[in-house]
C-alpha cells in the first residue's frame, strides 16, 4: 500500500501575540472576504463582530498553507460559526453572497469613502450618510462644518488615499532625521508602524523620537514642527502634549488604546522625484517617459498634476525609559497590539500600554529596555516585527 498524503493537523495558539504572522500568506481570497465583513461591522459600530472577524482573519494569515476544505480548519482557534459559513461558501462557490452584497451596498460604499477622509471617523461618516452624503465631493458641496483635520482630509483626499511607498517613507525619514538633529543633536528617530513590519506600502509613516538621556526629549516636538513649517514641509499638523503620569497604584487611568505621548499627527508636503535621471532635462522629456504620458500631460494642462504629494506622518516623542514600550506599541499591527494587551490582562493580571507594563498583583512596574524583555515579562516567545502582521 502506498502511503497516502498524511493529514497534518495544524495547531495554532489562541492569542495572535502567541503566533507568527508573516506579511505574505496563503489565504488572501478568504482573508480579503472576511475583512470586508469586519470593516462593515466597524461601520455598523458592532465592535464585537468587527474583532471576531479580524481574529478569524489573523488565524488564516498564520496558516502555513492554503485552506482547501473545511476539514483543514479543524482544531483552529477563533473561527466562529459565521466566519466558517463564509469560508465554506467561498471554498464551494468561489465567492460569498454576503460579501458580494456588502460590497455592493450603498451604505458600505459610502462609509468606505467617507471614513477614507482623514479626520473622519465612523460616527461622523454615519451621520453624513444618513443626511444623504455619499462621497467626499458631496461633503465639500454640502457646507458641513469641518474641523481643520477634516478640511485637510478633503483637500488632499486623493493623495492621502494613494499608498505611501517604502521609498517615500525613506525620503521622509531623512527629512525628519535632519530636522531632529538640527533641533537636538544626539536625538534618535525610529521608523515604526507597518514599514517596521516589512510592509512595502502604508497609509502613513510612523516615527518615534527619543534621546538616550532621559528628559532631553522634553519640549523637542514643537521645535521640530516649527522648523518643518519654516521649511514649507507641512500641509497640516496637530501637536498634542504629553499627559502621561505614573502612580504607585499603577497607570493613572485604566489603560486605553490611546497613549499619552507628546505627538504630532501631520501631513507632509513631499516633493515628487523627477522622472528623468538628469535634472537638466526639460519637463516635456520627463513627461514623454512617463508610462501614461498622454494622461499626465492632460493633467498638467488642467493644472491638476502637482510636483508634490501629501503624505500622512505621525511623530511620537518618548522618554528613553519608555522607549521599548512605545516601540512595541507603535509597531502594530493593531490586532497584534490588542491581543498583547488582552494576553497581559487575562492571562497575566498585568496592564500593558505603550508607556509601561504594570503587574497588578505585585503592584509594581516591570521595566524593560528592549521588546525582547517585554515579551519575557509577559511569558511570551519573542515575535519579531515582520511576524506581527496579525
Ligand atoms: N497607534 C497608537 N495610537 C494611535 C494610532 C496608532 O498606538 N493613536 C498604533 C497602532 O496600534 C499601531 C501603530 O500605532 O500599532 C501604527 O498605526 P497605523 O499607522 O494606524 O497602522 P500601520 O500598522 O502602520 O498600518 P499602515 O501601514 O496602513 O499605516
Ligand atoms: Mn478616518
Ligand atoms: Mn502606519
Ligand atoms: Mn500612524
Amino acid at each position: 500500500l502506498e502511503p497516502g498524503p498524511k493529514a497534518v493537523m495544524i495547531t495554532l495558539n489562541g492569542y495572535a501575540c502567541q503566533r507568527r504572522t508573516p506579511l505574505q500568506h496563503h489565504n488572501t481570497v478568504l482573508t480579503e472576504a472576511l475583512l470586508v465583513l469586519a470593516e462593515n461591522a466597524e461601520f455598523c459600530e458592532d465592535e464585537g463582530r468587527n474583532i471576531a472577524f479580524k481574529r478569524a482573519v489573523s488565524v488564516l494569515k498564520a496558516l502555513p498553507q492554503a485552506v482547501r476544505k473545511m476539514g483543514d480548519l479543524q482544531g483552529l482557534p477563533c473561527l466562529g460559526e459565521h466566519s466558517q459559513r463564509v469560508i465554506k461558501e467561498i471554498l464551494e462557490d468561489g465567492k460569498s453572497r454576503e460579501v458580494e452584497t456588502t460590497l455592493q451596498s450603498e451604505q458600505y460604499q459610502a462609509m468606505k469613502s467617507l471614513t477614507g477622509i482623514f479626520g473622519v471617523g465612523v460616527k461622523t461618516a454615519d451621520r453624513w450618510f444618513r443626511e444623504g452624503l455619499q462621497q467626499p465631493s458631496d461633503v465639500a458641496r454640502s457646507g458641513q462644518r469641518l474641523n481643520h483635520a477634516q478640511q485637510a482630509g478633503l483637500q488632499y483626499y486623493n493623495d492621502l488615499n494613494t499608498p505611501v511607498t517604502k521609498a517615500e517613507a525613506d525620503v521622509i525619514s531623512r527629512i525628519v532625521e535632519g530636522v531632529v538633529q538640527e533641533v537636538l543633536p544626539g536625538a534618535e528617530i525610529t521608523l515604526t508602524g507597518g514599514f517596521r513590519r516589512g510592509k512595502q506600502t502604508g497609509h502613513d509613516v510612523d516615527f518615534l523620537i527619543s534621546h538616550p538621556e532621559e528628559g532631553r526629549e522634553e519640549g523637542l516636538l514643537p521645535k521640530v514642527v516649527s522648523l518643518l513649517e519654516t521649511q514649507g514641509l507641512l500641509l497640516y499638523q496637530k501637536t498634542t502634549r504629553n499627559s502621561y503620569l505614573e502612580t504607585k497604584e499603577g497607570p493613572a487611568r485604566p489603560p486605553s488604546n490611546m497613549d499619552r505621548f507628546e505627538r504630532c499627527f501631520s501631513i507632509f508636503k513631499l516633493e515628487r522625484p523627477r522622472h528623468s535621471t538628469s535634472p537638466e532635462e526639460p519637463p516635456q522629456a520627463a513627461c514623454e517617459e512617463s508610462p501614461r504620458g498622454e494622461d499626465s500631460a492632460l493633467e498638467q494642462l488642467a493644472g491638476e498634476r502637482q510636483d508634490w504629494k501629501a503624505v500622512r506622518v505621525d511623530l511620537v516623542v518618548t522618554p528613553v525609559s519608555q522607549f521599548a514600550f512605545a516601540l512595541l506599541g507603535w509597531t502594530g499591527s493593531q490586532l497584534f497590539e490588542r491581543e498583547l494587551r488582552r494576553w497581559a490582562g487575562q492571562e497575566k493580571n498585568m496592564s500593558l500600554s505603550s508607556h509601561a507594563l504594570f503587574d497588578n498583583k505585585r503592584k509594581q512596574y516591570l521595566r524593560a529596555s528592549s521588546e525582547e524583555e517585554i515579551f519575557a515579562h509577559l511569558g511570551l516567545e519573542y515575535i519579531p516585527p515582520c511576524e506581527r502582521n496579525a
